[in-house]
């Protein structure tokens, strides 16, 4: 069935050469462009013509939705999430507030490792249920595609069970779904004194077997001090290169880890994280085709300094945001609020930081032909609003929810 939709006061984030940008970077990303006064012509799975109300189309089309002056933008491509989880952590949250840190909790035995232990126990129906339910509010707040990682499962079993819930997930879920493998989230405490035992489980058992299921579309490693090193790493990208897993990696949360920097030499589509960095890691960026995706959502929450945006944009890097979303370090997955977070925190502009939940979002998901921008033939699926100013009300506006209501392409 074609709709219109019609009296769209500000029709944000198009792209008017069919899907031509597939990325923006450094400079490109301050551009958000816009019709105002605008409509949109759908099939409900396409997006099939767009233009301004001065120009209404004469082609034929079912129906028509009048949106009163509404504002319309692509659906959030949330590029890094750890959605299946048993359990939430907030007794570590209180602890955080007498004062332990997130690395201390996680050398008790508890962060990733307590999240393990409830994994370990649970059922797919189970954790299924509770990611559709994390699912279902994130879509109610515009999140119309997302990566989904393992990492809590930590043994060849749980590891494969959690991916299956991801695979349910893809094939019930109805927005594009990619899996990653994250086996290297941290050394179960029996590894801790021989890390290459995990190493060989992981290369050996795991890798395998995921990839004969096909269950992921990409590897991730935890490259960090006191997890994987970058030479663990590297072994890690290695075997995963040799089944087509492309890599995605968690980097330079806590200390210099070298991830950035073995992330690029493995052609990772992102490094993600990123809260610390030097001179060294951002020219090594810029002079790569990976994308930097930034989690200000896990800065916030554990109260550390945010991402090096500016710095990184004004050096030419593609920067995506993304949610984090898991029970330790971010337990929400609100793209919103990411939004005023970007804006207040790391100074990106509201342009930047919507083209960094749309285009480059998806670019991290290598979804760039199907999502990101409102682009004839991606797909129908886009937020509404209720009525704002323009692009920049939706970080100002902070904590409000704006959105009226969200179109999935089905
Ligand atoms: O991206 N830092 C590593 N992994 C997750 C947190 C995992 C957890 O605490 O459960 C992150 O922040
Ligand atoms: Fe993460």
């Amino acid at each position: 069935m074609l709709t219109l939709y019609s009296n769209i006061k500000h029709l944000i984030g198009i792209e008017e050469d069919a899907a031509q940008k597939k990325i923006v970077k450094g400079a490109e990303m301050k551009v958000l462009p816009m019709i105002e006064e605008a409509w949109l012509l759908t099939d409900g799975q396409f997006i099939l013509d767009f233009g301004s109300m001065e120009n209404l189309p004469d082609k034929p089309y079912d129906r028509e939705e009048n949106l009163r002056g509404a504002s319309v933008l692509p659906v959030w491509v949330d590029s890094h999430t750890h959605l299946v989880f048993a359990h939430s952590r907030e007794q570590e949250f209180v602890d955080r507030i007498h004062g332990l840190s997130y690395e201390e909790i996680a050398q008790r035995g508890g962060g990733i490792l307590n999240s393990a232990r409830k994994l370990n126990e649970a059922d797919e129906g189970f954790l299924y249920d509770q990611a559709m339910a994390r699912l279902e509010e994130g879509e109610n707040l515009g999140t119309g595609a997302i990566e989904i990682k393992s990492g809590y499962g930590l043994n060849t079993q749980a590891e494969i069970k959690m991916l299956r819930v991801i695979r349910r997930i893809k094939e019930t879920a109805g927005i594009p779904v990619k899996a990653t493998f994250l086996g290297a989230h941290a050394y179960p405490l029996k590894f801790r004194e021989n890390h290459q035992a995990y190493l060989d489980i992981i290369i050996q058992e795991m890798l395998p077997q995921i990839a004969d299921e096909g269950l992921a579309d990409y590897m991730d490693v935890f490259c960090e001090k006191g997890f994987f090193s970058a030479e663990e790493t590297a072994q890690l990208l290695e075997a995963s290169s040799k089944y087509g897993l492309k890599p995605k990696i968690h980097a330079n949360q806590l200390y210099n880890s070298g991830g950035v920097q073995v992330g690029v030499k493995y052609d990772a589509i992102s490094v993600d994280h990123l809260e610390t960095m030097d001179d060294e890691e951002v020219a090594c960026l810029q002079h790569s085709d990976t994308i930097a995706t930034l989690l200000p959502g896990a800065a916030f929450f554990l109260a550390m300094h945010y991402q090096p945006a500016r710095k990184l944009i004004d050096a030419g890097v593609a920067v995506a945001l993304a949610s984090d979303y898991n029970p330790g370090s971010c337990p929400g997955g609100n793209m919103n609020f990411l939004l005023t977070l970007a804006c207040t925190q790391m100074r990106m502009t509201p342009e930047e930081a919507i083209n960094a939940c749309t285009l480059n979002g998806a670019a991290a998901l290598e979804l760039s032909h199907q999502m990101g921008s409102i682009a004839r033939g991606k797909k129908a699926s886009f937020i509404i609003t209720k009525p704002i100013s323009g692009p920049a009300y939706l970080p100002y506006a902070f904590g409000a929810n704006l959105i009226e209501r969200v179109v999935f392409a089905r």
